[in-house]
This record gives structure tokens, C-alpha cells and sequence, in this order.
């Protein structure tokens, strides 16, 4: 099986317009934040970030395939006191754009920074937007199943009645949960909380996310040969995670010294033998780190 890694140079709202329609399964990204780091790559004004994404995300639609997914990292920031509300205008822009925003991943930071503020405390989570454009989109949940661990010991040898029985969802979703069904498994499925520390010593990009993040939804939404696009790479974590993990991918860069270092870093195509359930190189969060 080839394995290709395709880098590009310049700003993504142009040279997404090289990619093919309905061409990409998983797309992982961390843009630029509102008005940060001005200095290293250029920030948008948190008025302007809405219509400065919205030709972005239509590329975006247009590329993905039907069955992919786009999952989307970002974190509103404070000014003058209040939480930024252009997050949640992106959301509502992009529903008009035809994206469904299926669901919301938190990203808990282990290791946030101590810190005091007069009226809040330290940010430790980041929001993991996930669009789709259909209801039915390739999920392989099995690849992310933890242990059930403690969980089995406790909470389940002490069932209610209630919990003996399917609990029919409030909602109406049709869904519902019988507990006692997983008393003797030893894996359950994860919750929508991924737990993974920052990574603090990266010399070479000053917002680089820890390669465990790209790597969990690689794993959740794609399978060994798909392809996976970063149009905001950076230092290339979700290209040389995908690639690790034996998925094509693409990145594109607007810096050119974050560009040349990927490209230094990555061979363009890589020939691998393919074993059925592969035992890929698993992620030590080491190789660099925090960016944004
Ligand atoms: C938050 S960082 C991404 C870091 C990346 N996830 C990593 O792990 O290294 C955002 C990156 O997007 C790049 N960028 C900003 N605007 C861009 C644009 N219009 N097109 C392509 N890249 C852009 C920045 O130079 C920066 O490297």
C-alpha cells in the first residue's frame, strides 16, 4: 500500500481550491484563535473571524466526503471580562453553509497552568467542534473502547432496579441504557471527555496540539488507507500522526518555515506492507509540543 503525504504552501482558503470534490474522510484542525499570536503567524479580530472562516468551511464542505467528519478545535477567548461569542456565531454560520453540527468533544487539558484571576479560574478545556453533512457518517467506535476499570467495581455491583431494566432515553432519541448488560465486559465506550495533558517545550511552533488528540479521532473516524487534511498544519502533528497510522494525508501551511519543516520532516509517499489490524507506532506525546 502507498501512503501519501501532500504539503502545501500558502493560505488554505486557495489552495483547498486544488483539493477534489468529496475527496477527503477526516478533517483536523486548530486555526489561528481570535486575535492570538499576532506576532508569529497574524491574528483575525474576533469581529472579523466569522467571515474570515465562512469561505473556509466552504472549501471544506466541498472536499469532505459525504460519510467524512470535520472536527474542528477551537476555544473562544475573553475580552474585557467576557467569554467571546464568535465560537457560537461560526456554529450557527456554518449550519447555514449545510453543516450539521453533530457533536461537541471536550478536550480537558491535565496540566493547565496554575494561575489566579480576579473572576475566573484556569481555562483547562478546549472545545472539539464535530461537523458532519449527513446523518450517517463512518464512525468505528470499537477503536476507541477504555477499560471499564473502577467503574465495574463500584457503580455496577450496586444496580437499581431502574438500572436492571432498559432505561428508555428522556429525550426520545429511541436510545436508552440497560446497565447490568455491561457487568461482565471488560471494555466500555469512552465518553466525550478526552483527558490528555499539553505539551510544553516545542521550540519549533509555539501552538502545537499533543499528537494523542489528532490520533483518537484518526482512530475513531477513519480506517488504514483513508485520507485526512490539516489546512491549518503548523508543525504537521496531524500529518505525521496520520501517517504513522498508515492514512494519506494533506496540510497546508501559510508560514514557510513551519512548511519546510514538515516537508523536511515527511517523505511524500511511503510504501508500506500491509498487515490487516496493524499494529501501528502508538503516540508518545514527546515529539513537540503546545502551539497557538
Ligand atoms: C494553531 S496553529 C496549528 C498547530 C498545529 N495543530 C500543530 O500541532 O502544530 C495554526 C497554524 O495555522 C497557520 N495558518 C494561519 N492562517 C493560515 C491560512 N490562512 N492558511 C494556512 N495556514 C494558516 C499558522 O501559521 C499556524 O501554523
Amino acid at each position: 500500500m502507498e501512503i501519501r503525504t501532500d504539503l502545501y504552501f500558502g493560505d488554505c482558503k486557495e489552495e483547498l481550491k486544488k483539493i477534489p470534490d468529496d475527496s477527503v474522510d477526516l478533517i483536523f484542525t486548530s486555526p489561528p484563535y481570535a486575535d492570538q499570536r499576532k506576532n508569529t503567524y497574524g491574528g483575525i479580530p474576533p469581529k472579523e473571524y466569522v467571515n474570515w472562516f465562512l469561505p473556509i468551511s466552504e472549501q471544506l464542505y466541498r472536499i469532505l466526503k459525504p460519510t467524512g467528519t470535520f472536527v474542528l478545535n477551537i476555544k473562544e477567548r475573553v475580552v474585557n471580562g467576557e467569554r467571546s461569542t464568535y465560537v457560537l456565531e461560526l456554529i450557527l454560520e456554518m449550519k447555514k453553509q449545510g453543516w450539521l453540527w453533530t457533536e461537541e468533544y471536550i478536550w480537558h487539558k491535565k496540566n493547565s497552568y496554575p494561575g489566579k484571576w480576579p473572576n475566573r479560574f484556569r481555562d483547562a478545556w478546549e472545545r472539539l467542534l464535530q461537523f458532519n453533512k449527513q446523518k450517517k457518517f463512518n464512525m468505528y467506535q470499537e477503536e476507541v473502547m477504555v477499560p471499564m476499570g473502577d467503574w465495574a467495581k463500584t457503580r455496577l455491583k450496586r444496580l437499581s432496579e431502574t438500572d436492571k431494566k432498559r432505561d428508555e432515553s428522556k429525550v426520545g432519541s429511541g436510545f436508552g441504557k440497560n446497565i447490568s448488560n455491561w457487568l461482565e465486559r471488560e471494555m466500555a465506550y469512552p465518553t466525550n471527555v478526552i483527558h490528555l495533558a499539553t505539551e510544553c517545550n516545542n521550540k519549533n511552533h509555539s501552538a502545537a496540539f499533543p499528537e494523542g488528540l489528532p490520533e483518537w479521532f484518526i482512530k475513531l473516524f477513519t480506517k488504514e488507507g483513508d485520507t485526512v487534511l490539516d489546512p491549518f498544519m503548523g508543525s504537521g502533528t496531524t500529518n505525521i500522526v496520520a501517517k504513522r497510522m498508515y492514512r494519506n494525508s494533506i496540510g497546508i501551511e501559510i508560514v514557510k518555515e513551519y512548511f519546510d519543516m514538515v516537508k523536511t520532516e515527511m517523505q511524500p509517499t511511503e510504501l508500506i506492507l500491509f498487515e490487516p489490524n496493524s499494529n501501528y507506532e502508538k503516540t508518545e506525546p514527546k515529539r513537540r509540543k503546545t502551539i497557538r
